[in-house]
């Protein structure tokens, strides 16, 4: 497997925001993440080591990248508890929500990384993922701004690289600037195969999609299947 290059890495993809957490919090957080958060840095993670019991009666694995406060990934993992997830947000709060989540629902299908994805990259092995969701990536909207997003050639590349052959990224954004600038970049993936669908009823209603409604924004739903 070969890690994305350094040189290649895009600028940081979000803007650090430093927020503690409560106190009875901080100490449920401190409880519960050597269980169920993975590092960083480290070999490459063998989802059977990682999700042990219920991996063999998993659909597959998947990466969401980018879960902000958490509620679509809790949301998708109690519709979908054969999924495999790896949540991976760089700000604690939504890690520790999802973390109490965790504990609550007694989910042995869910593990979080916190930390930036493109640090993480190197512990995924090729084709092990079968879905990766980045839904409202942060947008960048200024034209001096575009390098940070996350959606860009490099990361695509490195992400086909871990889908397996049949696995699906999917992007959703309700910036439509974005939009195009996704089709153009996964336009350039040549493993990549897709293109915009109907907004899927499954896919939760977040505290972004939903401002986004309130400010008279439309989602754009990007689905695109690893062909080779
Ligand atoms: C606009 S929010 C969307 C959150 C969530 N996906 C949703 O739909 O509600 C984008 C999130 O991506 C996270 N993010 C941006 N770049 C990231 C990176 N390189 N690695 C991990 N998380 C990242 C930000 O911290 C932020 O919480």
């Amino acid at each position: 497997m070969v890690p994305m290059d350094r040189g290649l890495m895009p600028a940081r993809s979000f803007r650090p925001r430093r927020r503690g957490l409560p106190p009875a919090r901080a100490e449920q957080y401190a409880r519960l993440a050597p269980h169920w958060t993975l590092p960083i840095d480290g070999p490459l993670l063998v989802w059977s080591e990682v999700f042990t019991a219920v991996f063999d009666r998993a659909s597959g694995v998947v990466l969401d990248i980018g879960f902000g406060g958490g509620e679509g990934l809790i949301e998708m993992a109690a519709l979908r508890p054969d999924e495999c997830v790896i949540g991976v947000e760089v700000h604690t709060p939504g890690v520790a929500r999802v973390l109490d989540a965790v504990e609550a629902n007694h989910w042995r299908h869910v593990r979080v990384v916190e930390g930036d994805v493109l640090e993480l990259l190197p512990r995924l092995t090729n084709r092990s993922l079968d879905g990766v969701r980045i839904w409202f990536p942060d947008p960048w909207p200024k034209t001096k701004q575009r390098h940070r997003r996350l959606v860009s050639p490099p990361v695509v590349a490195a992400l086909t690289d871990r889908l397996r052959i049949g696995g699906v990224l999917h992007v959703a954004t309700d910036v439509d600037d974005y939009a195009r600038h996704t089709i153009a970049v996964i336009g350039d993936e040549l493993r990549l195969c897709g293109g915009v669908v109907p907004r899927p009823e499954w896919r939760p209603v977040t505290r972004f999609e939903a401002r986004g409604r309130r400010e008279g924004r439309t989602s754009i739903d990007l689905v695109y299947e690893r062909m080779s």
